[in-house]
């Protein structure tokens, strides 16, 4: 019987929840969320549900990780209908696998529910095709954030020779570095680049510019909310930044 549902929340827009999220949430009676699951969510889920924020950020310690999943194990353990909530789609870049593993060895079952990744949201909100006949004819979600916090080792040449879009995740802090990996691995220094912060949310902020510019750019805006990078030549037919930014403050 399944007793824990994995579940995407999307980008924090209820909008954006499927309407099995939205039902499995105000079924649930405990609810175990992750930091980038806002209160607007929050708020639809059953009122007599235990909320507990398991606060995890991108890239802390494995330990964090496994009282997470202790956590969860125990509290299904209880019989009751536990939601898993997590930000954007439970299967990219959502520590999943370590949950599933520890559901799995405990003996209890579980669904998952996808949700809309961040790379989904930034792309509709950009008016922006992550791919393009003739000039992305891949995409590839990538991670900014190494295991121990720096670099991740990735193939560079690879990902540069690929020429499709790059959505790449927890990389506003190591921008700097996946700029100059990039561009030694061949891509070129004006190759359109975009970082989105809070996607899909109404205070979301955009910043655009060619590869080598937009560390920098970034770094002067130190963002404090969750920032997707997309690199790649479809990112030159996104909506202008100007025209972006005033649709935003328009809503
Ligand atoms: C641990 S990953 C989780 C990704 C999530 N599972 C998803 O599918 O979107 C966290 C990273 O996702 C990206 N992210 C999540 N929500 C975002 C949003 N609303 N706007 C921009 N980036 C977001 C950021 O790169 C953030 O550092």
């Amino acid at each position: 019987m399944t007793h824990v549902f994995l579940v995407g929340a999307g980008p924090g827009d209820p909008d954006l929840l499927t309407v099995k999220a939205l039902r499995l949430l105000q079924s649930a009676e405990v609810v175990l969320y992750d930091s980038l699951v806002g209160p607007a969510i929050l708020a639809l889920a059953n009122p007599a549900a235990a909320l507990i924020d398991v606060g995890k950020r991108c890239g802390r310690a494995s330990t964090a990780q496994a009282r997470i999943c202790a956590l969860l194990v125990a509290k299904a353990r209880t019989g009751r209908r536990v939601v898993r909530l997590k930000g954007g789609d439970p299967m990219i870049f959502g520590r999943a696998t370590e949950e599933m593993e520890a559901l799995r060895h405990a003996g209890i079952g579980f669904e998952i529910v996808p949700g809309i990744t961040a790379a989904s949201t930034a792309a509709a909100m950009l008016e922006l095709s992550l791919t393009q006949r003739g000039i992305a004819r891949s995409l590839h979600f990538v991670t900014g954030h190494g295991m121990q916090g720096g670099l991740p080792e990735h193939d560079w040449v690879a990902l540069a020779r690929a020429g499709g879009t790059l959505a790449i995740y927890m990389g506003a802090r190591t921008l700097s570095g996946l700029a100059a990996h990039f561009i030694e691995a061949g891509m070129a220094p004006d190759m359109p680049a975009l970082a989105v912060e809070n996607a899909g949310l109404p205070h979301a902020r955009l910043w655009r510019s060619g590869l080598a510019g937009l560390p920098s750019q970034l770094a002067a805006a130190a963002p404090q909310g969750p920032v997707l990078i997309l690199i790649g030549h479809a990112m030159g037919t996104a909506r202008a930044a100007d025209t972006v930014q005033a649709a935003l403050m328009a809503e």
